[in-house]
């Protein structure tokens, strides 16, 4: 016992020590205020005509929230999916993982319909002119399912568009992250498309999901979340298992997707963004946004230690990133 709390101390000593001058010295969030829970899995987008700054997450069938600043105040303006999804699947009625982008003068928001932890998942779609609560139209299935048949789950999709082509990234666990490409416009999978893998963690969980890519420079980024989502109030994995912010990257945003020590992100490779530190534990669910007013953000949901470790409490955090080293640094 007494052995154990020296060995904490030490732990925490030298933690405390290195912080001021390694690179995990991650900065807390910028300040949030307004509505900054009720944020899992968020999306973040600006409206181009004013500004203004949408967030959808997780529950609520899809929560809106808008707020002059990707700092708030963030105020609660409705929900995108109010009836259940035209996918008839279970959780159609309750749908995921909002991704929403801007493809021409229309918003896409990219939706899981799901049961946690299994096979029978589908991603869906949506579309608006507004970005407001009764604005959007479902238009069910992308064509991009899953079954116990195959190796991945069909959740967690995110649109990246290139030159004139669209590709819808989504997956986790079974084997992780794939990449397929889209019609366009981007409302359902390309005829005959084939999925290709971005990402696989062969080992421990294989949990792998909540693909986000981002275009900077000349290098596509592929941010992931890795280990552990949900439900730490009921149980907290081993140190380190937790949900945690990863990135790979590569020239191409098709594949070839590498970690900073050049492992194949498809080979366990990846490169750590973000993981718990101070009052930050087990951060994930990201996306990175080029905001008008901030210049790039790394956006995410986590748990305030301070506050309380139930997915109802997750908060919404934000970070500046640094791309100028050619990796990402919050
Ligand atoms: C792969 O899984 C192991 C075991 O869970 C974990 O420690 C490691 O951080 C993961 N790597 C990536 C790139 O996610």
């Amino acid at each position: 016992m007494m052995l154990a709390i020296m060995k904490n101390f030490l732990f925490y000593t030298s933690l405390t020590l290195s912080r001021s001058w390694t690179a995990y010295g991650f900065a807390n969030p910028l300040s949030c205020s307004g509505t900054c829970t009720n944020a899992h899995d968020p999306s973040l987008i600006q409206r181009d005509s004013d500004g203004t700054h949408f967030r959808f997450s997780t529950g609520g069938k899809i929560a809106i929230h808008s707020a002059p600043s990707a700092q708030g105040p963030w105020t609660y303006k409705g929900a995108a999916i109010p009836a259940c999804s035209s996918i008839q699947l279970a959780g159609n009625c309750d749908v995921w993982a909002p991704d929403v982008s801007k493809v021409g003068d229309i918003y896409y928001l990219y939706y899981s319909v799901s049961s946690f932890g299994s096979q029978n998942s589908a991603i869906g779609v949506a579309t608006s002119a507004t970005f407001d609560s009764g604005s959007w139209t479902d238009h069910g299935s992308t064509g991009v399912q899953s079954d116990s048949s195959k190796n991945y789950n069909a959740i967690d999709g995110n649109l990246v568009v290139v030159d004139d082509k669209h590709y819808l990234n989504f997956g986790s666990f079974w084997a992780d992250i794939f990449q397929v490409e889209m019609s366009s416009p981007p409302n359902k999978m390309a005829s005959g498309a084939t999925r290709t893998q971005l990402a696989f963690n062969g080992t421990g969980s294989q949990a792998l999901e909540g693909a986000y890519m981002f275009q900077q420079g000349s290098f596509y980024y592929l941010f992931f979340s890795s280990g552990k989502c949900c439900g730490f109030d009921a149980s907290r994995p081993a140190p380190g298992e937790e949900y945690k912010i990863m990135v790979c990257r590569s020239e191409s945003a098709t594949g070839g997707f590498v970690a900073k020590n050049g492992t194949p992100c498809t080979e366990n490779g990846g490169t750590l963004v973000l993981g718990t530190h101070d009052f930050v534990y087990g951060p994930g669910g990201q996306g990175v946004y080029d905001d008008f007013n901030l210049g790039p953000i790394l956006y995410y949901h986590y748990v305030d230690t301070r506050i309380g470790f139930a997915d109802g409490q997750k908060q919404f955090g934000i970070n500046k990133i640094d791309f100028s080293s050619g990796w990402p640094v919050v």
